[in-house]
């Protein structure tokens, strides 16, 4: 999965190159040429979830393209956590029911799980990032990608049954492509 994002974004670092030693940009338009450059490369990024995501992020409107990537790694790990904890208690709502759901549980203890490492492995790519050790966040944020994807798959099991989790991975799974896109603009 990393190759393919790793390539599919480097048409869009030389436009970047070019519009940035072209035209007087302010730190606003980083965001939005990002978004832009991201949605347009990337079929899996949507710009009106990246505008949204980038733009509400502390710092983003002063930020340059490193530290926009450093803010975008920052979100997947908030909303990783954040996910994490609804599956907890999604989970503890489960064991209290009289009829715990034989379908449900397992594959909510298995996304706790995933979450619980793919949180980890956030923790990690930032500091990789610190240390732009590019290729390594490339792999660890890849890996949470797969993660969340797996999580999603395991409702997929069983016909008539819906994921509870359906857009929080849809989340995780697009800040992870706006990271990973950021990333192979070379900050
Ligand atoms: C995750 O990020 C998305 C996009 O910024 C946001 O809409 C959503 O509310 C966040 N979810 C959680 C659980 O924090």
């Amino acid at each position: 999965m990393s190759f393919t994002y790793t390539h599919r974004c480097i048409a869009l670092a030389f436009s970047f190159v070019v519009l940035l030693n072209f035209e007087p940009i302010s730190a606003n338009d980083i965001v939005s040429r990002t978004c832009e450059t991201s949605a347009a490369r990337d079929p899996n990024v949507r710009l009106d979830f990246c505008l949204r995501s980038l733009a509400a992020a502390p710092g983003s409107d002063t930020a340059d393209l490193y530290e926009l990537g450093a803010i975008s790694i920052r979100l997947i790990g908030r909303n990783a956590t954040s996910t994490q904890r609804y599956i907890e208690r999604l989970l503890k709502n489960e064991k209290k029911k009289s009829s715990s759901d034989s379908y449900i549980r397992p594959r909510l203890s298995d996304c706790e799980e995933l979450y619980s490492d793919a949180v980890e492995t956030v923790g990690e790519a930032a500091a990789e990032y610190g240390r732009k050790r590019y290729d390594e966040v490339n792999v660890k944020l890849s890996s949470v990608m797969d993660a969340v994807t797996t999580c999603e798959d395991g409702f997929k099991e069983m016909e008539s049954r819906v994921s509870p989790l359906t857009k929080r991975n849809g989340d995780v799974f697009e800040l992870a492509a706006i990271a990973l896109c950021i990333l192979d603009l070379r900050p």
